[in-house]
């Protein structure tokens, strides 16, 4: 018995040390799939401030159009930009190589990044940028420590600074951790407007990580209508066929 407790202890071991270890919490992004305003404003947010070093690569803005019923129009106006076309993929001019010199890593195409990191840590890391002298643009990030990317929002959010609380580990070492990040220098937006404008961005994103989504939705009720036809005429049929039989 004692074994058996003891295997599933170090079984779960594992779960702890990521768990404990300064983890932060994540907040929860509640977005809002079926608000196309929502998501149309994602949109605009993504072409406006992440484009120029992100990708969208399997994602055309005619597409982007359709699924949130926006016209030709429309899209040209906020969305198509440059040389680009509305028939286009969301790709952009900066190579790979280029960003690899600038930022020491290249910035990663965000089509899948909505599946891959969760919707609840998009929305903490674009809101927990922090100054830090000590990284090359300035800023740290609470969820992604020494981020390579600058804090690209900063002029909606402004600058947030790191308020310190002393702490003792177990080898009775003192240590200065992250309590809560503070607004120093506010931005454009009030901090209530900032969560907003990063939860519609992280909702186009999961959209455009899984833009199949509306179309199964559109169909969904239609399928169940078939069905639902399909149980009528089956039953006609029996009736009909054991009339016979009777
Ligand atoms: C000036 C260039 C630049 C802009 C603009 C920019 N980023 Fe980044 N981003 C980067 C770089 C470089 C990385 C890689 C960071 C690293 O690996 O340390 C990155 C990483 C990321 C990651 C982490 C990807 C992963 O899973 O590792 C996310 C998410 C992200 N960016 C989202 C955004 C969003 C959303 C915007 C627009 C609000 C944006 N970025 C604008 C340069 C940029």
């Amino acid at each position: 018995m004692r074994r058996i407790v003891l295997s599933a202890l170090l079984l779960a071991a594992p779960l702890w040390a990521q768990a404990g270890g300064g983890a932060v919490p994540l907040d929860k992004a509640n977005i809002d799939l079926d608000n196309r305003q929502s998501l149309w404003h994602g949109a605009k947010l993504f072409v406006n401030y992440c484009m120029g070093c992100h990708s969208a690569q399997y994602m055309r803005y005619n597409r982007v159009g359709k699924d949130l019923g926006l016209s030709e129009d429309d899209l040209k106006q906020y969305l198509v930009f440059g040389e680009k076309k509305v028939g286009d993929t969301m790709t952009i001019a900066m190579r790979p190589e280029d960003a690899a010199r600038w930022f020491g890593t290249p910035a990663p195409d965000l089509s899948l990044v909505a599946r891959s990191r969760g919707p609840d840590w998009l929305y903490t890391y674009l809101r927990t940028f922090y100054l830090d002298p000590k990284r090359p643009f300035g800023v740290n990030n609470l969820v992604f420590k020494d981020v390579a990317m600058p804090h690209v929002l900063w002029e909606l959010q402004g600058w947030q600074k790191p308020v310190y609380r002393t702490v003792k580990r177990a080898d009775g070492h003192e240590e200065k951790i992250i309590e809560r990040l503070e607004l120093a220098v506010p931005g454009k937006l009030s901090p209530a407007e900032y969560d907003k404008a990063v939860r519609d961005l992280v909702a186009f994103l999961t959209y455009v990580g899984e833009p199949a989504q509306f179309e199964r939705k559109r169909l969904g009720p239609w399928v169940l209508a078939y069905l639902a036809l399909l149980i009528v005429v089956f039953y006609v049929l029996k009736k009909e066929y054991w009339r016979d039989v009777h």
